[in-house]
């Protein structure tokens, strides 16, 4: 697919649904701020200057509103990694292979990861910092966004309920919306209730046995490793849920019906996953800053 037309259609989806629809990066903010500890919380409150409880959902869309501007243009490709495996018979993300030389989602997460954390840097850089990990943690969840097929399926064209749509969109958008029933217009209070949903799901339901290994490898000294498993693991549902059979085989197909029913569970997994580990991140983050601060005073 020509870059031209890849522009055009990112253009074109711009107004109504941006990655995961802003739906889906909302809903993650929400539900990493039901797990972030008390102190957590206000640390980010105060960087990213809102008391509210909405500080981290009021940011998550944030890096997609500026990655069409010509300041944030060079940060368009820190929302992906193109995985150039084979859907699928064959499915893994190669670091060396596919991350660009500029960067992709993964060095993306490490480094404004380590920008967060660098004392050196101005407030507002550091806000800005938190506010590209919302939402490339969010990014990386979306088995689309670890996918080379297409432009990450921006180039397939199918139906959904009807309506024609491309692959990415669908699983940015089309897929979580339905799930609740429609998003209307300012989707926080509808991402708000999703969340709330999923966060019990994570407390006390069907995620509770789960949660506990969403956590493993989660360590501030090995971001990199860290998201780079993240993503493996999102583009392991390319080969299962996006393309069972086959970036040809789905072209024009209706994906409202049993395809559906088959990747909401994952979208469901996949939402509620970054969310919680979006707030193990910021803790360590937060703790990380805190632990620093002590031994500063200390030394003097
Ligand atoms: C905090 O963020 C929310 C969501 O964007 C917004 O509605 C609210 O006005 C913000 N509050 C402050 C104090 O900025
Ligand atoms: C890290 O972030 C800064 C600030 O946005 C950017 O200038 C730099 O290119 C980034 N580095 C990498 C390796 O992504």
């Amino acid at each position: 697919m020509k870059p031209s037309t890849f522009l055009a259609v990112g253009l074109a989806s711009l107004p109504q649904a941006i990655a995961w629809g802003g739906f889906g990066h909302i809903t993650v903010a929400y539900i990493a701020s039901d797990f972030v500890l008390p102190e957590t919380a206000s640390y980010f409150q105060t960087l990213l200057r809102n008391d509210s409880s909405s500080y981290l959902a009021g940011v998550a869309t944030w890096a997609d509103s500026i990655r069409y501007t010509k300041w944030g243009h060079f940060t368009g490709i820190f929302h992906f990694i193109d995985a150039k495996d084979s859907p699928p018979s064959s499915c893994t993300v190669d670091f060396e292979r596919d991350c660009k030389e500029e960067g992709c989602v993964v060095t993306a997460i490490a480094n404004y990861t380590s920008r967060l954390l660098d004392p050196g840097l101005p407030a507002w850089e550091r806000a800005q910092a938190a506010k590209f990990v919302v939402h490339f943690v969010g990014d990386i969840h979306q088995p689309l966004h670890t996918e080379d097929v297409a432009r990450g399926g921006n180039g397939i064209s199918v139906r959904f309920d009807g309506t024609q749509l491309n692959l990415h969109h669908v699983w940015d958008s089309s897929i979580a919306e339905k799930i609740v029933g429609g998003v209307r217009r300012a989707p926080y209070a509808e991402a708000r209730r999703w969340a709330d949903e999923l966060s019990q799901g994570i407390r006390t339901g069907k995620f509770e046995a789960l949660r506990g290994e969403w956590l493993d490898g989660v360590r501030l000294e090995e971001s990199q490793e860290m998201a780079l498993a993240w993503a493996r693991e999102g583009n392991a549902f390319v080969c299962s849920h996006v393309l069972p059979e086959g970036p040809e085989a789905i072209v024009g197909q209706e994906l409202g019906g049993k395809y559906f029913d088959a990747a909401a569970p994952v979208i469901e997994l996949q939402v509620a996953k970054a969310g919680y580990r979006l707030a193990a991140w910021l803790d360590l983050v937060a703790k990380s800053i805190a632990e620093s601060e002590s031994d500063f005073g200390h030394d003097l």
